[in-house]
């Protein structure tokens, strides 16, 4: 057999890449920059318009599609992309997370950092060698339907996060074979929307991009994440996709970023069907071609756009090999040629939803539970008897599996091999973890209560104008009287009620914004029917995002905030009710008392007329940051080192916290920079580092805390992103809200 130098690992990567373009023919190429959805024929994809890339394949499909592509002239093994976000959650059996919401309740790396290599390992098994994961989107407006897909609203907690989730995916590098591509998405700035609407024009200027969207993809170049996805939105008039500023000028030039880049879906195509700034397919290309994109998702007609656009002179030949090198490198980095890491049936077998990651997936969830209200109703088993409890479990989220899931994981619709979702038993419920760990002489039951939406058909019509289905209108359900009155029955012969509501799937994701945030169907009532029973009702929010919650819920016993807690989800709220666990997640993302009340994230820009609206206060029930213990915990002497610090120097000190109660506590001691006085508007204080420090009943602990002055940064009237000399305030305690918080002023000279 003749010796094809890019199959030759002896060789460099670089070697390999330029000898295997070299013998590329211009549609091998165009090809070869394609990505299209293996839920369509196969065939068409890989072998007539040569696909290098497939998302969405079946678990039966990746293997088809990787022969096919075996099979074509110059073997070129196929990249094979999914979703697997929050575990690999459309692979039928897989281990499945919390959302990325939830994950980040936890503020845990380590954990995160678990939860993303398990999901690796799980995902590579199955033939998977990319994940469009971590989202490093901000939550800005709760209306928003991809809040479940963001770590929250915290720049700092993004990164962070997002970098951990990387190193899990990537693991040791790309040669060990548990390794998946992780993608930093979607660059940047898709979660500004206007009105929640899901990808509309954002209102950003480029200072507020490098303020707070840009950071967290910044912070997870340095960790070395090797893709990147464009989101589907225009800012300025410019769609993302067609950005050079952002693509060439900052991503790649500025921070040194070398990977590839990918389209979201169809973001070509959408330039003239939806966008309509490009006259045709081929204009389309061009742009984005020229502009830096490399993998190109879900437009089957660039591979003739692209084409055409070569031929008069509109794409730049060598900008067009750069982008096929960039792909060639990523198969070639994760010995493709070698090796086309199909699925491995025994493999599958050992780790997908194994006893391992399940028990991970338990944990992670324990971690991301944050307790809001208690009024000492909780936990339910503490001091004293509780001998034949009657527990009565009520809400549509109770008993729900595909709400506990969340978005993009079995039935939640993007996918059409799962549709009915993971099987029943690998998700436990509360219903089902409460039946888990109660005492035998308690007594459960259960009663729905109410509804949360009717699905009908959009007016619109069935399908979108690029052939995508258009998902079901969610109408809110109306009340049940029946299902009321049992609720109402159930939670009258019980000594506490356990109402488990929020919203579902219809409500949450992709097009799929909401126009209100409040309960929706029969929950309000629900919740007031049962509140006046006189029954203590602990609420648990399974839901999306943060939603608003009526008065009822404030009479209310206890509130928890669950987001969508991944298929062990149930058992760990239960352990949480019971006091099997201490609660230690703190909010990501702060809660709304009103729709109208939006935006709430906590670091908004300082100056406006008065402080709340005529009607209705400004200030957030819930905020980022906040979360109680079973215990009580006390913040005292914080105290500088020197209060005078060089631009190079490190701010340091140490703050005492005191677990002042009888259970143990993990405390996520949270430090904050404000800038006094600042060159151009800013924010009051920002997220600068945190530290969880467990803490035993009576303990007292002095953690230091350190800030190098490089961090207290804002960015000027001119984009730079500078440490302004002057007067700074330290700011230590367990929530963002200023009244939590411990002040110690500095200077930076
Ligand atoms: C569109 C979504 O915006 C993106 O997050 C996702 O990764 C791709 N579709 C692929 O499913």
């Amino acid at each position: 057999m003749t010796h094809l130098p890019y199959r030759d690992p002896s060789l460099s990567p670089a070697e390999r890449v330029d000898d295997l373009l070299a013998r590329m023919t211009l549609p091998e190429k165009v090809g070869q920059m394609l990505q299209l959805n293996a839920m369509d024929d196969l065939t068409e994809i890989v072998v007539d318009r040569l696909a290098g890339s497939i998302l969405h394949a079946s678990p039966a499909r990746v293997v088809e599609a990787i022969e096919l592509a075996r099979g074509t002239r110059l073997g070129i093994p196929l990249l094979v992309a999914d979703d697997a976000i929050h575990g690999h959650g459309f692979f039928p059996g897989a281990t499945v997370f919390p959302s990325q919401l939830g994950m980040a309740g936890t503020w845990d790396l380590d954990l995160v950092e678990r939860a993303a290599r398990a999901t690796a390992v799980e995902a590579a098994a199955t033939g998977l060698h990319w994940t469009f994961s971590p989202v490093l989107c901000l939550t800005r407006d709760l209306r928003w339907g991809r809040v479940n897909e963001t770590f929250g609203e915290d720049p700092h907690l993004v990164g962070e996060l997002g970098a951990a989730m990387v190193r899990g995916y990537q693991g040791e590098g790309l040669t060990d074979p548990t390794a998946v591509l992780a993608t930093a998405k979607h660059f940047a700035g898709y979660s500004e929307t206007q009105g929640g609407r899901d990808a509309t024009e954002a209102d950003l200027s480029p200072r507020k991009l490098r303020s707070w969207f840009l950071p967290p993809f910044e912070r997870v170049v340095r960790e070395g994440v090797r893709t990147v996805m464009i989101g589907y939105q225009a800012i300025d008039g410019v769609p993302i996709t067609t950005s050079r500023w952002l693509l060439q000028g900052v991503l790649k030039d500025e921070w040194g970023f070398d990977g590839t880049l990918v389209t979201d879906w169809d973001n070509v195509g959408r330039m003239v069907w939806e966008q309509f700034v490009s006259p045709d397919h081929a204009h389309a290309s061009a742009a984005a071609v020229d502009a830096g994109n490399d993998v190109i998702m879900a437009t089957p007609t660039f591979f003739e756009g692209a084409q055409e656009a070569v031929a008069d002179g509109r794409i730049d030949v060598a900008r067009l090999d750069d982008a096929v090198r960039r792909i060639l490198r990523l198969k070639v980095d994760l010995g493709l040629f070698e090796d086309p890491r199909a699925p491995v049936a025994e493999r599958i077998e050992a780790v997908v939803g194994s006893a391992e990651h399940r028990d991970l997936a338990l944990d992670v969830a324990r971690g991301s539970l944050v307790l809001l209200e208690n009024d000492g109703t909780l936990p339910l088993v503490s001091t004293g008897s509780t001998d034949g409890l009657r527990v009565a479990v009520v809400g549509p989220n109770a008993d729900d599996p595909h709400a506990q899931l969340g978005d993009w994981a079995g039935a939640s619709g993007q996918v059409s091999w799962i549709r009915d979702g993971h099987p029943r038993e690998l998700t436990e419920t509360v219903l089902d973890g409460l039946r888990a760990v109660a005492p035998s002489s308690w007594e459960v039951t259960y009663a729905r209560g109410a509804n949360i939406v009717e699905l009908g058909p959009d007016p619109d019509g069935t399908h979108f104008p690029d052939g995508q289905p258009r998902p079901p209108a969610a109408l809110p359900a109306p009340s049940d009287p029946v299902l009321l009155d049992e609720a109402e029955e159930a939670a009258r012969a019980a000594d506490v009620v356990v109402a488990v509501l929020g919203d579902e799937v219809a409500l949450a994701g992709e097009g799929r914004s909401t126009a209100t945030l409040e309960l929706q169907g029969g929950q309000v009532e629900l919740l007031e029917r049962l509140v006046a029973t006189g029954t203590p009702v602990v609420v648990v929010l399974v839901a999306s995002k943060p939603l608003v919650l009526p008065d009822a819920a404030r009479r209310a016993a206890a509130l928890v905030h669950a987001a969508n807690p991944g298929m062990r989800g149930g058992r760990a709220v239960a352990e949480l009710l019971l006091g099997l666990i201490e609660p230690t997640g703190r909010l990501p993302i702060s809660y709304a008392l009103h729709a109208g009340q939006q935006p709430v994230f906590y670091h908004q820009v300082r100056g406006q007329h008065g402080t709340r609206y005529a009607d209705l206060t400004q200030r957030p029930p819930y905020v980022f940051g906040e979360g109680l213990s079973y215990t009580s915990v006390e913040y005292s002497d914080l105290g500088l080192d020197a209060e005078d610090v060089a631009r190079d120097g490190v701010v340091r000190g140490r703050v005492t916290v005191t677990n002042t109660g009888s259970r143990p506590a993990v405390e996520t001691v949270q430090v904050y920079v404000s800038d006094k006085v600042t060159s151009v508007t800013w924010a009051d204080r920002e997220l600068t580092t945190f530290r969880r420090v467990p803490l035993a009943p009576g303990e007292s602990v002095a953690v230091e805390v350190e800030v190098p002055a490089a961090d207290c940064t804002i960015v000027d009237a001119g984009g730079r992103r500078v440490v302004e000399p002057g007067e700074f305030e330290l700011l230590v305690g367990p929530s963002s809200r200023r009244e939590d918080l411990l002040v110690a002023p500095f200077r930076i000279s």
